[in-house]
């Protein structure tokens, strides 16, 4: 997993780092909802909460893929990541390697099986590929959370959050030779959580209740958006569609790209949907499968591992 740990991506990594169908096998770090130590920090302190404190962790960038200044996400996810219930003291044993030399190390010793769920900026692998561009041959699977294709974006009209924060990385990773599933909006949006979920959690062990503590913070920052008090899923929603806890129901294979320029769409994912069952000769290229609608139910699966 690569991950910005705010509040959704630590209900994600719980959900990987719990599931027995889940080898998870090592999490890459990298700035966007906060920045990279604090990242690092969580990724560390929720793998604790989870009893896995064997899956290694890697620090990886801190900013974006072209050198801009990085802009992080203190209002959805508060200044810590966590809702104000990272724990700041927690020291964590960070692996002695970077994120890039991680997700190298593991696509050779698992070549043509190792799977990558992505759920933060994609800075860390824009910089794998550049520093061995055969990373795309020797990975199964690439699943990303990130951008909105028939949806509105959550930055801007146009741009979900994890593309928006850097599209170059974005476009480089959509420009690789792997097929990349594409988890965004458009099914993150309709993934739920609510109170009666938290409860569930609350009444759960370790894991459950620090879910149930950190959604406190998610649900009020969506109340203020929304004025209901619950939350999107986004990345537990990717780590489901990549590791095949859920199934899609509409997924075409499409070409996308990122609009990388500074107007009004910058960091909007362009999909190209409007071929999807008629087999246009431009298709022949396309190789990514934008998730549109997955099997209901995988919420309360999800809130049961977390709380048992
Ligand atoms: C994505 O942006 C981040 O705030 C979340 O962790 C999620 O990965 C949703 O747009
Ligand atoms: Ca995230």
């Amino acid at each position: 997993m690569d991950v910005d740990t705010g509040i959704d991506d630590a209900l994600a990594i719980l959900t990987a780092s719990l599931s027995s169908e889940i080898e998870l096998l090592g999490c890459t770090t990298t700035w966007g909802n906060i920045d990279v130590d604090q990242a690092a920090r969580n990724t560390a302190y929720v793998l604790d909460v989870a009893g896995r404190v064997d899956v290694p962790v890697a620090k990886g960038a801190a900013g974006p893929y072209d050198g801009s200044v990085a802009e992080f996400s203190p209002e959805v996810h508060g200044a810590d990541g966590q809702g104000g219930k990272a724990d700041l003291a927690f020291a964590p044993a960070l692996a002695d390697e970077t994120a890039v030399e991680m997700l190298l190390r593991l696509s050779r010793a698992h070549e043509g099986e190792l799977e990558i769920v992505a759920v933060g900026p994609l800075t860390n692998l824009a910089h794998a590929l550049d520093a061995d561009p055969g990373l795309a041959g020797r990975i199964r699977a690439v699943t990303i959370m990130g951008g909105a294709s028939f949806v509105p974006g959550n930055v801007t009209p146009g741009a979900e959050a994890n593309i928006w924060h850097d599209p170059e990385a974005a476009q480089r990773v959509f420009e690789a030779s792997w097929p990349v599933t594409v988890v965004g909006l458009d099914v993150t949006m309709r993934s739920r959580l609510d109170e009666d979920d938290r409860s569930r959690l609350a009444a759960g062990g370790r894991a459950g209740r620090y879910a149930a503590d950190i959604l406190d913070y998610y649900f009020g920052f969506y109340e203020g958006v929304t004025g209901e008090r619950s939350s999107a899923n986004h990345d537990a929603l990717a780590v489901a569609v990549g590791c095949g806890l859920v199934s899609t129901v509409v997924a075409p294979v499409v070409h996308v790209e990122v609009d990388t320029t500074h107007g009004p769409n910058r960091g909007r994912t362009v999909a190209d949907l409007r071929g999807m069952w008629r087999g246009w000769p431009e298709m022949a290229g396309a190789r990514h499968r934008v998730v549109l609608e997955v099997e209901p139910g995988f919420e309360a699966r999800m809130i049961d591992l977390i709380a048992a």
